[in-house]
């Protein structure tokens, strides 16, 4: 294993967890977010309460928050970190998710804190203050998100769909507690 990423094989769960998001798939909010921010990759659904039964049972550990982020076509997301309160992710890719990487990387940046009634981001303070200025260096590891993967959201990460022409829409469930990579991965693999 490494620290970074964990691609899962699809089962009857994770399909169902993609019949769920597909719902909330939408285009028109995720280019009105990508305008209003200057940030091609938006969250353009988020659910805190109310999840169904057959999702709490089927999760591993109990349902913190699932996200729908979208990318806008051809454009790379900020390099950020959901670390604090955000450790790790269980992802479900849901349309358009043959092309679009997520990147992972090793630099030490400048890093900016933003917080909010709901989270704390940092952001790479150069990407911050230079709104369509992206980071060039060539990330430690990239993937694509064609299966359920478990990701760490602890270090450095963005999307870079540049090479995408469609709008990619993933699910994003964050755990109550906020287990760390390890911990989910164990969950998962045991
Ligand atoms: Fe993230």
């Amino acid at each position: 294993m490494n620290n970074i990423v964990t691609h899962l094989e699809w089962n009857d769960f994770f399909l169902q967890l993609k019949d769920y998001g597909i719902q909330f798939i939408n285009q028109n909010r995720a280019q009105t977010l990508a305008e209003k921010t200057g940030d091609g990759h938006s969250i353009i659904y988020r659910q805190i309460d109310n999840f169904p039964d057959w999702m709490i049972n089927g999760l591993k550990m109990k349902p913190l928050v699932f996200q729908i982020f979208a990318i806008t076509p051809e454009s790379t997301g900020m390099v950020h970190r959901d670390g604090i309160d955000r450790k790790c992710a269980l992802n479900i890719p849901l349309l358009n998710c043959d092309q679009g990487y997520m990147d992972w990387f090793d630099d030490i940046f400048e890093e900016f804190k933003i917080v909010t009634d709901y989270t704390n981001v940092r952001l790479t303070t150069i990407e911050k203050n230079h709104e369509s200025f992206r980071v060039t260096s060539d990330p430690m590891h990239r993937c694509l998100i064609e299966v359920p993967s478990i990701v760490n959201t602890d270090v450095w990460h963005r999307v870079d769909n540049q090479l995408n022409k469609n709008y990619r829409y993933v699910m994003s469930i964050r755990f109550v507690g906020n287990p760390n990579f390890e911990i989910v991965h164990k969950l998962y693999t045991a």
